[in-house]
């Protein structure tokens, strides 16, 4: 257990600096019978919890915001065998994604899911986020990999079905229950996790558009010609520049384009020629750059993944996470950047992520910490299109107020009836998902 402020500081505030708060112990069980004790005393004496894992999470819902005392997992961190006939391996909740990805590496295979933060995310946490990530569009996001949980439920009930069975229809699954839950029904303890086949080829390019119509119409073409297709990333000029500036990056066309897809695609045979075939036919492609080798591919996915990096360094920004219908994406991409002005001009909008799943990130920079004008308009305007206030962050705090713009009255009563029944105390996370 830490408790002086030392020790505490970097459980109290959140990756991006906007959410910060205060707890009065960080505690950190090193087993599951631990955590049950835990939560007895936590249940007994009232006394809230906010589960933490990496504390990667975008959605202020992993820091102690109303004075919860802080249970990180990150001691949980069990490995075991890699079975390799089933394709499955079972490790504690604390372990990261890059260990995960390693240890299915080593034995051959590979770890579907991945994203930027795999040196610090965890499993729980990502569990517990229902994390997406950029190889969405193959392999679906964490609720298709979780096989099987172990979790103690605010009730104190350790719920547990790690044999790795693929069909077991025997009544309520709570490993689809658990993902996406956001540590508001059961704090993940473990997790049965499926592995996929690691392919041997991998072709990686950076393809420029003219117009976001031209780029949206193309990763639909791509998508349904090439099965081998792992991730189409997106992102617009102004942010190219910010990680070029940011990290002293050169860039990657002599000329500038207004939009950028960065496409994958992996294959037993080198899947170079089919990707080239199929973004050379793609309409107002306007240049292409091919990593020749691995150390090329890494240097294509920094002007992406640093994106995240780049906008914190203009400070805390506004990240509201979304997904719109496929056909409604460009028109919301041309419309957010001057709605958000004219709420406040000195707002500034970044946009890019995951569109070969509709996915996309929408962070304001330049607006204070507090002052929500804009992501009203912004989570309203995507409601109004038909999308998603949380494409794959969550809820946590920072959204709570317009999950109705999403859900039902029907659907919150019956998520309400849930939280009651497995945390009838409501010890688990009570400031995060309702408002
Ligand atoms: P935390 O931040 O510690 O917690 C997140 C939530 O889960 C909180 O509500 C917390 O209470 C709860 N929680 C944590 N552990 C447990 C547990 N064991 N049991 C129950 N509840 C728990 N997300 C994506 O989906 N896709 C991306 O591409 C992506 N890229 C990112 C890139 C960067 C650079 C960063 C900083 C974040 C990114 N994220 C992304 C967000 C974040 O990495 C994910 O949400 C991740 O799943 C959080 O894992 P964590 O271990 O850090 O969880
Ligand atoms: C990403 O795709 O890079 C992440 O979800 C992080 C972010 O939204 O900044
Ligand atoms: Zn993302």
């Amino acid at each position: 257990m830490l408790t002086s402020p030392d020790q505490r500081a970097t459980y109290e505030v959140d990756w991006t600096g906007r959410f910060r708060g205060h707890t009065p112990a960080v505690v950190r069980p090193a087993s599951t019978d631990e955590l049950v004790a835990i939560i007895d005393a936590c249940r007994r004496t009232h006394v809230a919890i906010v589960p933490q894992g990496g504390n990667t999470g975008l959605v202020g819902g992993g820091v102690p915001l109303g004075d919860e005392i802080v249970v990180s997992l990150r001691r949980l961190t069990t490995v075991g065998a890699v079975d390799t006939s089933a394709r499955q391996v079972t490790v504690g909740a604390g372990v990261t994604l890059a260990d995960v990805q390693n240890l299915a590496a080593a034995a051959g295979l590979r770890y579907a899911v991945d994203l930027s933060a795999r040196d610090s995310a965890t499993i729980g946490g990502m569990i517990a986020t229902n994390a997406g990530g950029i190889n969405m569009i193959r392999y679906g996001g964490t609720r298709e990999q979780v096989i099987g949980v172990e979790a103690v439920l605010g009730s104190g009930q350790i719920v547990s079905r790690l044999g790795g069975l693929l069909k077991d229809n025997t009544g309520y699954h709570f490993p689809s229950l658990l993902c996406g839950s956001e540590g508001t029904l059961g704090i993940v303890t473990a997790a049965r996790l499926r592995l996929v086949t690691q392919h041997a080829h991998r072709a990686t390019a950076l393809v420029a558009f003219r117009t976001v119509v031209d780029a949206v119409a193309a990763v639909s073409m791509w998508r349904s010609h090439l099965d081998t297709l792992e991730a189409a990333e997106l992102f617009l000029d102004a942010g190219l520049q910010l990680v070029c500036r940011a990290f002293d990056l050169s860039p990657p066309f002599t000329s500038p384009w207004p939009v950028y897809v960065l496409v994958e695609a992996a294959d037993h045979v080198d899947p170079t020629e089919a990707l080239g075939r199929a973004v050379e036919a793609s309409s107002g492609m306007a240049d292409v750059a091919v990593a020749g080798d691995e150390k090329g591919r890494r240097a294509l996915w920094r002007y992406r993944e640093d994106h995240t990096l780049a906008i914190n360094t203009l400070g805390p920004p506004h990240k509201l996470d979304v997904t719109l219908p496929i056909d409604r994406l460009a028109e919301f991409m041309k419309v957010v950047p001057k709605a958000v002005s004219e709420v406040d001009r000195a707002a500034q909008t970044w946009l890019f992520g995951h569109v070969g799943d509709g996915n996309i990130h929408v962070n304001i920079t330049g607006v204070g910490r507090d002052d929500e004008r804009t992501d009203e308009r912004v989570l309203t305007y995507v409601c109004e299109l038909g999308g998603s206030i949380s494409a794959e962050h969550g809820i946590g705090t920072a959204k709570k107020q317009w999950l109705h713009l999403n859900r039902s009255p029907a659907e919150l009563s019956a998520m309400r009836a849930i939280k009651v029944a497995l945390d009838p105390v409501n010890i688990l996370n009570p400031n995060v998902l309702f408002a």
